[in-house]
Parts: C-alpha cells; sequence; structure tokens
C-alpha cells in the first residue's frame, strides 16, 4: 500500500513539473518587460503565440473586484499538491470531510487564522457557505427577534444591500446615518450617527468594494454590538477583534476562491437565534459543529488556510499592512500627480487602501480608450464597477507591488500620449 502511494506521488509530481516550469519561465520573461505602459503582460511573445488569451504561465496583473488574483505561491503549491494532496492518493476536492487528512486541514487553518489575527478566545470562527451576503441576513437571525431594531451605517453599495436585507428580517433597520448626499464617497462622523434607544446592533461595511471608502478606525459605538461586513478588506491591516461583536465576509477578494464566508463572533452572541432560524444560518449550530454541520466548501477552505499560512510565514497582518499601503500610495500618487488628469471621487481620510475607483476629466470617450490599451498591455479587470462606471483597480493583499507600479507606469505613459 505504501509502495502505491509513492508510486502516484511521484508520478504526479512528475505530471505537474511541466507545469511548473512553465508558470516560472513565464514569471522570468516578464522581469524583461520594464517598458513604462507596456510592461505589464508577462510574456508578451506567448501571448502573441497563443492568440488572445495568454499562455498558462503568463500571468496577467488581475485588477478584478473578487473572485481576485492569489498569491502565486499558493497556487504552485496547491498545483503540486492537486493530484495527489501530500501522499494522501486522493486531491483535497476528493477527499471526506470527515477523515483525517481533511480534518487536520480545517483545524490548522483555523488556528494559523486565529494566530494572525490574534482572536481571543471567546470568539468563535465558522466558515460558512452562502458568502458575506448570506450573513447580511443570518446576523440579524442570531441578533435580533423580529420585532428588534438595527442600526446601518450607509456608505455605499454593500452597506445599502445589508440595510435592504435588515428591512426584511427586522422591525426597525434605522439607517443611522448615510453619505448618500456626498453620492457614497465619505463616511458619516460617529458623532453624528443617530442610533435607536436599544437597537441590537449597528452595522457597517467597513471597506466598500464599488465606492472605495474605507473605514480607518473602529467606530466607538459603546456598549452596543458593532457588526462589520469586511468582505473587501479582511486581513489587509490589523483587525482590533474585541471591538466587534461580529467580523463577516466573502473570502473571494482578501482571501482564497469564492465559495465561503468567514464570521468571527464572539460567544455571547451565539445561542439565541430565533426558533425559525434556519439550521445553516445558526450561528450555534454551526459552532457546535465546527462548521461542518452539513458538507463545507472543503476546497475553498483548504486554499484559505494556505494563505493563512502565507500571511504568518510573510510577517502577519502588521506586515502585509505595511506593503499595502506603500501598494495604495504609488496608485494614489499616480492619481494626485496627474495634474488632474486621473481622479479620484473618494474623500481623502477614508480612501480604501484595497480598492481604488478613479475617472478620467478628459470624460467617457478616453475613459474607453484607457480601459481599452490597458487591457491589451495586460492590465485585466481595470473597469469601475457598472453602477459607478470609470476604472477601479482591486489591490488586494495578493497584487504585487510591481503589478501597481506597473499601473502607475502606465497610467502616466497614456497621461503623456493624450493629454
Ligand atoms: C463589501 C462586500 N460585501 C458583501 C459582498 C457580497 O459577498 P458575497 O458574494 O460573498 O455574498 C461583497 C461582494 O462582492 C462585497 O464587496
Amino acid at each position: 500500500m505504501e509502495r502505491e502511494r509513492m508510486k502516484l506521488a511521484n508520478a504526479t509530481r512528475d505530471a505537474a513539473a511541466p507545469g511548473m516550469m512553465m508558470m516560472k519561465r513565464g514569471i522570468g520573461r516578464s522581469g524583461r518587460c520594464g517598458r513604462p505602459g507596456a510592461g505589464a503582460r508577462r510574456g508578451n511573445d506567448a501571448v502573441a503565440r497563443a492568440g488572445k488569451r495568454p499562455a498558462p504561465g503568463d500571468r496577467l496583473y488581475n485588477f478584478s473586484a473578487g473572485p481576485a488574483t492569489l498569491p502565486l505561491d499558493v497556487l504552485e503549491e496547491v498545483q503540486g499538491d492537486l493530484v495527489n494532496y501530500k501522499g494522501s492518493g486522493m486531491s483535497v476536492l476528493e477527499m471526506s470531510h470527515r477523515g483525517k487528512d481533511y480534518m487536520e486541514i480545517a483545524a490548522k487553518a483555523e488556528s494559523d487564522l486565529r494566530e494572525l489575527v490574534g482572536i481571543p478566545d471567546n470568539y468563535k470562527v465558522l466558515f460558512l457557505q452562502g458568502g458575506a451576503s448570506s450573513m447580511m441576513a443570518s446576523n440579524c437571525h442570531n441578533l435580533a427577534m423580529a420585532t428588534d431594531s438595527a442600526d446601518y451605517v450607509l456608505t455605499g453599495a454593500w452597506s445599502v444591500k445589508a440595510q435592504k436585507e435588515g428591512a426584511k428580517l427586522l422591525k426597525n433597520a434605522n439607517v443611522c446615518a448615510t453619505s448618500k448626499e456626498q453620492n457614497f464617497t465619505t463616511i458619516p462622523d460617529v458623532k453624528d450617527w443617530n442610533l435607536t434607544e436599544g437597537s441590537k446592533f449597528v452595522h457597517i461595511c467597513s471597506n466598500e468594494t464599488i465606492g472605495g471608502v474605507e473605514f480607518k478606525e473602529v467606530p466607538d459605538v459603546g456598549d452596543r454590538v458593532l457588526v462589520a461586513d469586511m468582505s473587501s478588506n479582511y486581513l489587509s491591516k490589523p483587525i482590533e477583534v474585541e471591538k466587534y461583536g461580529v467580523i463577516y465576509g466573502g473570502v473571494q477578494k482578501n482571501i482564497g476562491p469564492a465559495g465561503m464566508g468567514i464570521c468571527i463572533v464572539r460567544d455571547d452572541l451565539i445561542g439565541n437565534a430565533r426558533a425559525d432560524t434556519p439550521s445553516m444560518f445558526d450561528y450555534k449550530i454551526m459552532a457546535d459543529n465546527d462548521s461542518m454541520y452539513n458538507t463545507p466548501p472543503c476546497f475553498t477552505w483548504y486554499i484559505s488556510g494556505l494563505v493563512f499560512a502565507k500571511l504568518l510565514k510573510d510577517g502577519g497582518l502588521a506586515a502585509v499592512e505595511q506593503r499595502n499601503i506603500e501598494k495604495a500610495n504609488v496608485l494614489y500618487n499616480a492619481i494626485e500627480n496627474s495634474d488632474g488628469y486621473y481622479v479620484s471621487p473618494v474623500d481623502k481620510r477614508y480612501r480604501s487602501m484595497m480598492n481604488v475607483p478613479f475617472t478620467l476629466a478628459g470624460g467617457a470617450d478616453l475613459e474607453k480608450e484607457f480601459l481599452a490599451e490597458a487591457k491589451a498591455e495586460g492590465f485585466e479587470a481595470l473597469k469601475g464597477h457598472r453602477s459607478v462606471g470609470g476604472a477601479r483597480a482591486s489591490i488586494y493583499n495578493a497584487m504585487p507591488k510591481e503589478g501597481v507600479e506597473a499601473l502607475a507606469s502606465f497610467m502616466k505613459d497614456f497621461k503623456a500620449r493624450n493629454a
């Protein structure tokens, strides 16, 4: 049996090797592509050979808002282990979530996440299907009765969505503050939030993915339960967990592939769900079953675990934040130093480190040209969200600094050619 395993492991390694070589070669080639505005696509020759699509090893700088770019070393590790996970004789895609190998993967992911974030013992970590959108509903089911109130701070499309969900499930989903009049380009001062007497929680979206507006400090809501949607800035910087009742978000932006949300919830907020709460939404049932009440999103959980381990190895969240500040500065400086050619609509105090929307003062036609040229140069998914237009660069943890620098160079070059 052991010999069989070894044979399989060797065959897997041999099969994986050519792809790995190609990936390494593709990356190597990109080092030569340094010309500003023309250096984004990694391995242009390979792209030309293959027609429109890049060859497997020639990765683009992917600025998608989510699902988003993942760390290359994690993808390579997954590739290396894909067909035969560490000699188990099967891939993680195929193994039982109750088996020893997978139970180890799941437990390590949680303990690494706890260490990475410094999650106190009185908080549970839940790995849940249904993403952030489901948790907009399940937060209401677990924290409030249908006759209760909750307060919502509206700073963009996602907090608006959360409030709409709350309005279906609560007597009063109070809009306690909104920046709608400022077109969601800023964050209302916490001193002006009009909180409801006895409300069960205060909901914020810590980073609005579409509008690019980010809370820079945890708002002080006193003894009230603060609930934060961190989908698009999860693990982008240290998190003061104890200031929150619930932290939740989908993983498909800053952590792993789509298919899972992570909820960090304080113990005293568990076990009070409404009687009619579906089991899959009940945080106590999920906590009591180690997030395996049903078959979990195994592969997403596994890859998320690899990302937690990588972030720990790379110096933890303080180091992650430092890199993200540097990356964001490169892009915001490119906008600020363009003499108004590129425009950031967001209040400087709240500019997101993760999602950077910008427009071109030259108007819609020029924007179209900019986006088309950018795409042709290998800067992928820069188009702004359909609801706001313009451009948006999502520069999550896994976007390398060189990707942001290459984009900034392209922007400068485009301006020089078109101003
Ligand atoms: C801030 C924010 N909240 C919630 C969501 C919805 O996440 P999900 O697709 O996991 O439900 C998104 C998704 O794109 C988001 O950016």
